[in-house]
């Protein structure tokens, strides 16, 4: 790419979604024409050998093991954040201190407060801010969200959404962040912020939650003999939307053989749209307008460059993967700067965190809570 200028990034963190970000910064001007090239000028991890092969296979230009020299640089715009929840909030506080945009992995943080902490952070520095949604950029899902916008499916009833995964099965599984409540967050954070970030997209607020929650693998195995396990390994909840409709949520990490499974299902007054990960490239909808005849549900290929994201992709029919969301996330942010409106974006993602505190503290406290008991009091 030659005349345009660079907007110079630095990711933090090395892990699977360093990766996935690097890739998607590469990629995004192969299938676009971007205003800007986006260029990882400096990646940090805490290993020196770990973070320095990285850096080499992800084509980042740099390294360093120290997070704060990276935001420290004058050649970094951008922080990108893909370190475990609980580091978020201070690393994108030292990046709004230093002026720099920032883009979070998800979940905002580990609790309310932190997510708080993070939002007000880069509101009072007023620098570009989003939170990594990812499928959100899967065409199907913008679409579900396009139908669902534009009165397709007339007004929604019932939303409903489950995540499987059997990540957390085996019970040999050795512990790290993901087990431990403080730096990972809950489940119900971690694979629930997805799908609470799509509810509240598609549906609108939720005023409340009646949850459950349950760890059935209460120690794993670490080189300092066993950890107790302080999260959830599978939550579930009923869900009360400000505007009516009302939902199911499930997330499970315990669920044999689901590899990472999600769908999202939406009944409205006049259609049903239903979103299933593994078929990532179709939509099914089903019409109550449709002849008698006809009853059932259409499989959309949502891929028609009338779809979302569908001109980033290949010719129809081809399909796409998780690795284009990343791709898509970076095309959208690149076009967007360096003035125009980032979503999803800080705002979304402390939304998603008050409703991941309310059913954390429904599934503690065994009774319905309103979301407002959260939000009421940041806990700051
Ligand atoms: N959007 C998605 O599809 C998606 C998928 C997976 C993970 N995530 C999110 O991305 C973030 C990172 O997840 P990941 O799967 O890339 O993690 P990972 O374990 O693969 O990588 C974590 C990185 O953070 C660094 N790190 C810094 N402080 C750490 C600490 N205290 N403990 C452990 N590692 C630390 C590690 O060195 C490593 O480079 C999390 O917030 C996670 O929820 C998002």
């Amino acid at each position: 790419m030659t005349g345009v200028p660079d907007l110079r990034i630095g990711i933090v963190g090395y892990g699977t979604m360093g990766r996935a970000h690097s890739y998607g910064y590469r990629v995004a001007p192969i299938v676009s024409s971007l205003p800007m090239r986006p260029i990882v000028k400096v990646i940090s991890g805490r290993d020196e050998a770990g973070v320095a092969a990285a850096a080499s296979a992800y084509g980042a230009e740099g390294w360093t093991i120290d997070w704060r020299d990276l935001v420290a640089r004058a050649d970094v715009d951008m922080v990108d954040i893909c370190t475990p929840p609980g580091t978020h909030a201070e690393i994108a506080e030292a990046a709004a201190a230093a002026g720099k945009a920032v883009l979070s992995e998800k979940p905002l943080g580990t609790s309310y407060a932190q997510a708080h902490a993070a939002w007000t952070a880069i509101s009072r520095a007023g620098v570009r801010n989003a939170i990594g949604f990812n499928y959100r950029r899967v065409p199907a899902v913008a679409l579900m969200h396009r139908m669902i916008a534009d009165g397709t499916i007339g007004d929604v009833r019932l939303w409903r959404a489950i995540w499987l995964s059997d990540e957390f099965t085996d019970p040999a599984t050795a512990f790290d962040w993901r087990f431990d409540r403080a730096i990972g967050g809950t489940t119900i954070a971690d694979l629930g912020s997805h799908l609470i970030d799509m509810a509240l997209w598609m549906v609108g607020p939720i005023e409340e939650v009646s949850a459950q929650s349950e760890t059935f693998i209460r120690t794993r195995p670490s080189a300092h003999g066993d950890q107790p396990v302080t999260i959830d390994d599978a939550s579930s909840a009923l869900l009360r939307f400000t505007g009516g409709a009302r939902g199911t949520i499930e997330m499970a990490r315990l669920a044999v053989r689901r590899p990472c499974d999600f769908s999202v299902e939406v009944n409205g007054t006049r259609g049903t749209l239903v979103f299933d990960y593994p078929r990532m490239n179709e939509l099914l909808y089903g019409d109550a307008g449709d002849a008698p005849g006809l009853y059932g549900m259409r499989r959309i290929r949502a891929e028609h460059p009338s779809h979302p994201y569908a001109t980033l992709g290949w010719p129809i029919g081809q399909g796409i993967g998780y690795g284009e969301t990343f791709v898509n996330q970076a095309v959208d942010l690149v076009n967007a700067w360096p003035s125009g409106a980032w979503t999803p974006n800080f705002t979304d993602g402390l939304a998603v965190q008050a409703v991941c505190d309310t059913m954390e503290r429904s599934a503690d406290e065994k009774r319905w809570v309103s979301v407002s008991e959260i939000t009421k009091d940041p806990g700051i």
